[in-house]
């Protein structure tokens, strides 16, 4: 893999725990992670004018399933880990007389193991739960959502929707994590069910990992642009694949000199989003319905840096070729594309490591995450027309609301794909 950068830029940062040794059971219970008692109480959340209303039950669900995912990751994966290596890969070997070769192998051998069964068939219910919870939260209030956002998004310019946009089959043939109708789906006109679901009740996945508003990640990325880049005055932001905006509104506030522009496939995503972003007093960013594919309706070198967080892994492989070749047109020289990503597939990352964080891919509807995961990126960039020399790499760590969530800084269990750790692929135009 070609690893270069702009010599200017001091881009190589430390990446904190992708591929380092899985915790025993024993280890867990000694370690660090003991400190942080899991996901606080859902009451913390952030709430906002579209946020949906959550009655006592309905707040108990999201608990046990934030708490179920918790227990999931700590008490019953190191248990995997240990039948792997107690006896899943000592049997392949004496099987085959040679160690497994590789992650699809290292899944397939897995998948035959009654730990892996168990974990497996729970995280998937898990999810299936969590989708049908959130959703149905936000169906008994749907027409009441949509209101409030009609409200605070009709005649704004902000909003430019596109009613004959063609939904790419690599997303209208996935319900994406389970999720049904995904990001695009609307059920009458007007509709925001699908964001005020994705929005609310993904607290059940990160367990509040990502802080009080699921901004996290956004929080991550402006600082390390603002510390790795000092000088950098962008005037004009583009987000790709921005869904509710949760990682687009820190960088339209660290940044409120910028105008910000979000694309996105979901119109109820978007409604969503610009209502989300004005009740939470954010004002420098415009969503428009559009797929990143094709973005001719902005000239060439329209923007200064251009952003996408964790939204790769939903591409095709075709479409993420195209997205790259877009991103390069549309940069004005000396500008930034930064992609936030869960790790790639790299030699040293063990094989039960790579086939844990595969499941998403196989048993949680992100068909794209396995192929995604092992492309050579760096040669995608170059063949989308960046220099070699002016890659980008780095690894950037959600940042967490630590009056909201004190102990979960701390945490340090793995989850193979789920942790708020993840690396920054980017490139100067
Ligand atoms: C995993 S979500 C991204 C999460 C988001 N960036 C965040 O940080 O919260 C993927 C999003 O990409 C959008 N998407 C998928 N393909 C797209 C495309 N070709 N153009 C624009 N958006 C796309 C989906 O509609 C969805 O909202």
């Amino acid at each position: 893999m070609v690893v270069n950068q702009a010599p200017h830029l001091a881009l190589r940062l430390p990446l904190r725990h992708t591929a380092g040794p899985i915790e025993g059971r024993s280890t867990v219970r000694n370690s660090p992670a003991s400190q942080y008692d899991g996901p606080p109480d859902f009451r913390v959340v952030g709430r906002h004018a579209v946020f949906p209303e959550t009655s006592h039950d309905e707040i108990e669900r999201i608990n046990f399933l934030a708490q179920m995912n918790r227990h999931l990751s700590a008490r019953v994966v190191p248990g995997v880990k240990a039948a792997f290596d107690s006896r899943v890969a000592p049997a392949f070997e004496a099987r085959h007389g040679r160690p497994l070769a590789d992650r699809h192998e290292t899944r397939r051998a897995l998948l035959a193991d009654p730990a892996f069964q168990t974990w497996s068939a729970l995280r998937r219910l898990t999810m299936e739960q969590r989708q049908q919870a959130g959703r149905w939260t936000v169906i008994r209030q749907r027409e009441r959502l949509a209101e409030i956002a009609a409200r605070l998004t009709d005649g704004d310019e902000r909003l430019k929707l596109d009613p004959d946009l063609a939904i790419p089959r690599y997303v209208s043939a996935v319900d994406h994590h389970c999720m049904p109708g995904s990001y695009h789906r609307e059920y009458f006109p007007g509709d925001v069910t699908n964001g005020a679901n994705y929005d609310h009740a993904g607290f059940v996945t990160t367990g509040g990992l990502l802080g009080r508003y699921s901004d996290g990640g956004g929080h991550a990325v402006a600082r390390w642009v603002k510390r790795n880049l000092p000088d950098f005055q962008p005037k004009d932001i583009l987000e790709i694949g921005g869904t509710v905006g949760h990682s687009t509104l820190p960088l339209a506030e660290a940044f409120p000199d910028a105008q910000m522009t979000v694309v996105d496939l979901g119109a109820p995503m978007l409604r969503y989003a610009l209502a989300r972003a004005k009740s939470l007093n954010v004002h420098n960013v415009r969503f428009v319905q559009a797929s990143g594919e094709d973005l001719s309706q902005f000239p060439d070198a329209s923007f200064d840096w251009i952003q996408t967080t964790m939204f790769l892994h939903e591409l095709s492989t075709v479409a993420l070729r195209n997205i790259f070749a877009e991103t390069r047109r549309l940069l004005r020289p000396g500008g930034i594309v930064l992609h936030v990503e869960q790790p790639q597939y790299a030699p040293d990352m063990p094989l039960f490591e790579q086939a844990m964080r595969d499941w998403d891919a196989f048993y949680n509807n992100e068909p794209f995450w396995s192929r995604m995961h092992e492309m050579d990126l760096d040669a995608a960039m170059i063949a989308a027309g960046f220099s070699p020399e002016s890659l980008i790499h780095g690894g950037v760590t959600g940042v967490v609301d630590k009056e909201i969530f004190p102990d979960a800084a701390d945490d340090e269990t793995e989850d193979y794909g789920r942790k708020a750790a993840w690396h920054v692929i980017g490139a100067v135009a």
